[in-house]
């Protein structure tokens, strides 16, 4: 028989215990009780009144996990030159950013336009009734829906968003009875994520009693069933364009080997490889979420929603493929990404969090419009470096640089140690063995 390990036992209220009494809860049920306890303390915040706010922020939390907080400068994007925080734990994503938006800046820089900002939520219902019967009363449900949100929505109208419009979704063909009341919203600066769903809740009500109450039903028509009232994190219409571009002669300096021209034609086979090949697709996009996410976390916003919305939008035609493409056309060099973004610089987590807060001063206070393009324009930046590294030098030169630094912390290096590492492996492989074997042998002599 199998011993019973400590870690196999249900444990019960834990949510409603006190903090330190979680912490020893889950020490004790360590190898290593003394040190498991003592590390999470030692991230506790400092400052009490500052560790309560990230304690609220989520449930059951017993220390606070750090993620390196950089910076790229010179990201210039439609002529303004931003300082982009970046919140990621992979090495070489700042670096990767900062050069090519260095490299960008003294080419133009990035241009960005947001195409719009509709998000979605819906109202999942099942009615056995008559479909024109619910079109002809449709603008009167709307305007009870309107008037019995305006609680809710007053606010948002003061911040130039609201309800921007209703749609009735028959999908009785894909499962019986089933029908959506879709809605568009404009949720301003904010993401809007709870506003939303408070309509929509509301929304859900107001149907029910709308049904139960209107004379135009007969009996079996005045009972809905309401499944379920959620946004939708798919936002293709809050989508931004942004892009790059130069003649090719600009290019002749981004390799050695390669003339501008030859650049720009091995640069856009690689992307039309994303277009058409899911697995190089799935990475060559996920190059783009590096910065993008980056971005995100930097400013708190949802990334999980950002990167959900674009892998759907990545396989809206049906197969998935590179949310960035290539025009080399008549001597230049065009460079495009399309991607739905919903942000906010407003509400959440943005203003609760000091850091996030900090990165929207650092940003220049800027709109959510503005936030969806500085954000796009990173996005392209790492897009750019990653797939300029990967059609000349390749990655690993590049990461095994960053790499060679994680190694040696875990070797615990001193400075003047990591020194002589980094001279020692510009012309020698970086790996974990070599690494060892390299520190050994100067810890002995
Ligand atoms: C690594 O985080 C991202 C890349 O793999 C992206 C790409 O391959 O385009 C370098």
């Amino acid at each position: 028989m199998p011993r019973r390990r400590k870690r196999d036992l249900i444990i019960k209220g834990f949510s409603k215990l006190l903090k330190e009494d979680k912490v020893r809860i889950v020490s004790e049920l360590m190898d290593k009780q003394v040190e498991s306890m003592d590390l999470m303390k030692s991230f506790w915040h400092e400052d009490y009144k500052m560790q309560k706010i990230f304690d609220e922020f989520s449930e059951n939390t017993i220390s606070n996990f750090y993620i390196p907080y950089g910076v790229a400068p010179n990201v210039v994007v439609n002529g303004v030159n931003h300082l982009v925080p970046l919140v990621i734990e992979e090495s070489s994503v700042v670096a990767a950013a900062s050069s090519s938006a260095r490299f960008w800046s003294e080419h133009g820089g990035f241009r960005a336009e947001v195409v719009d900002v509709v998000k979605i939520g819906q109202v999942h219902f099942l009615w056995k009734g008559d479909k024109q019967k619910l079109l002809s009363v449709f603008d009167e449900l709307k305007s009870v829906l309107r008037e019995g949100t305006k609680h809710i929505t007053a606010n948002m109208e003061k911040r130039g968003g609201g309800i921007l419009d209703f749609e009735l979704v028959d999908l009785t063909n894909q499962l019986d009875n089933y029908y959506q009341i879709k809605v568009s919203f404009d949720t301003a600066d904010s993401m809007g994520a709870n506003f939303i769903n408070s309509c929509l809740e509301e929304f859900a009500i107001e149907l029910k009693s709308f049904f139960k109450n209107n004379d135009a039903f007969c009996d079996k028509e005045k009972e809905c069933t309401i499944i379920m009232s959620i946004l939708s994190n798919y936002t293709p219409d809050c989508l931004v364009r942004v892009w790059v571009e130069c003649s090719f002669k600009e290019l002749d300096s981004l390799d050695s080997e390669l003339t501008g021209e030859q650049f720009a034609q091995k640069f856009e086979t690689a992307v039309k490889i994303a277009e058409f090949d899911i697995h190089r697709a799935t990475t060559h996009n996920k190059g783009i979420f590096n910065g993008i996410d980056a971005v995100a976390l930097a400013t708190g916003n949802d990334f999980r929603a950002i990167e959900a919305a674009g892998h759907t939008y990545a396989a809206r035609n049906g197969g998935y493929k590179s949310l960035s493409s290539v025009e080399n056309k008549d001597g230049r060099f065009k460079f495009i990404l399309e991607v739905p973004l919903a942000m906010g610089t407003v509400g959440g987590l943005t203003n609760l969090h000091p850091l996030a807060k900090h990165s929207i001063e650092m940003l220049g206070s800027p709109s959510a419009k503005e936030l969806m393009q500085i954000s796009a324009a990173v996005g392209l930046a790492n897009n750019f470096s990653a797939v300029r590294s990967l059609v000349t030098k390749g990655i690993q030169i590049g990461h095994m640089k960053m790499h060679l630094m994680n190694i040696l912390n875990h070797f615990e290096a001193t400075e003047e140690e990591k020194k002589k590492a980094v001279e020692y492996f510009v012309g020698n492989k970086v790996s974990f063995a070599n690494v060892s074997e390299f520190i050994s042998k100067l810890r002995k002599s």
